[in-house]
């Protein structure tokens, strides 16, 4: 498929499911010749619309493919700025890499809120250095962040993240979503989203946030690799049916950007009494790895800075940052 890299097919902006439209219309509300939108109408059949034209009447959608183009993910978007610009590629290696690109090249003025969406990554890249298998059917986007905040606010970021993740999913569809510390989400314990926030950072600032989000939407089990079928999952999995991931997008970015919108005014609290209220790490014995080391412990309680409290065998209890809950 070719690599539309777009916000640009307008007519998507007018052509609807109910009424025709003519390409008369259409040049004329978008200021494009006849030829033009009909281009545009032929760039769409290739992608997977389907769109009665009618001599007469006009155009007319039939049905669309559920590919995560900006115009449809833009229509009916609640949102001041998170997704007001959005790009997309068919495929493309990490939306995270690309977003690093771009700034570092500073080609493109990336505004807070910029989207970076694909159908598929071809080295999509998970925590600690992971591989994140990427295929198509699934949601892959980064949200590019500017925020006047302290670097260690990053990890709070990322659990607000989690939070905003369990929130989407669970208005959207009624299933038991959990988030494992610090920031999976699973279903069964098994793994359904991942997280991956990257930043740079002046000692007392951030620079830019970058925030990966990953979620098994439309994958089916047996096109997950073998060395991870057992411990991945996938909302159609779950479900049972192929979800419409436009509109899961549309209700995360909204979401997003509530949660940040308070997070940006330092009201942290609420969001970390949700999260505890979501995860199903606190009050279990567990085993996390952390720098090369393995901790035991009973998982108490987590701070306001979003580490681990963990009380280990001998009573003493640490404080853990990152790692893996095994
Ligand atoms: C993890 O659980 O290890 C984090 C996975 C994060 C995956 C997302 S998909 C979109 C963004 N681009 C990447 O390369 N990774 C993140």
């Amino acid at each position: 498929m070719m690599n539309v890299k777009s916000t640009n097919i307008p007519v998507l902006f007018y052509l609807s499911d109910e009424n025709y439209i003519t390409g008369e219309e259409l040049s004329g509300k978008l200021g494009f010749s006849r030829v033009a939108v009909w281009k545009q109408v032929q760039k769409l059949k290739k992608l997977g619309y389907h769109i009665s034209a009618d001599a007469r009447k006009g155009y007319r959608v039939i049905s669309r493919p559920d590919i995560l183009l900006p115009a449809e993910i833009q229509n009916n978007l609640h949102t001041k700025y998170i997704g007001k610009r959005i790009y997309y590629y068919d495929r493309v290696n990490s939306t995270n890499s690309v977003a690093k690109n771009v700034i570092k090249n500073q080609k493109i003025h990336l505004p807070e809120g910029t989207v970076i969406v694909t159908d598929m990554q071809t080295a999509g890249r998970g925590r600690l250095g992971r591989i994140w298998y990427s295929p198509h059917g699934g949601i892959w986007l980064t949200i590019v962040l500017f925020p006047n905040l302290e670097p260690a606010y990053l990890s709070k970021i990322t659990l607000m993240t989690a939070v905003v993740l369990v929130r989407s999913i669970k208005s959207l569809y009624d299933i038991p979503v959990h988030i494992k510390w610090p920031n999976d989400l699973l279903i069964e314990k098994k793994k359904l989203c991942g997280i991956l926030s990257e930043m740079t950072a002046e000692s007392d600032r951030i620079n830019y946030v970058l925030v990966g989000i990953g979620v098994n939407a439309n994958i089916r089990r047996e096109n997950f690799p073998e060395d991870i079928r057992e411990q991945s999952t996938s909302l159609q999995e779950i479900l049972g049916e192929l979800i419409s991931r436009i509109r899961l997008v549309q209700v995360m970015l909204e979401n997003f950007e509530k949660y940040y919108d308070k997070l940006k005014k330092k009201q942290f609290k609420p969001i970390l009494k949700e999260w505890k209220e979501n995860t199903d790490t606190l009050g279990k014995k567990i085993t996390i790895e952390s720098a090369g080391q393995t901790i035991a412990g009973e998982a108490v309680d987590i701070t306001p800075e979003g580490a681990l409290i963990l009380r280990k065998e001998n009573g003493k209890s640490v404080h853990v940052l990152s790692g893996t809950v095994r």
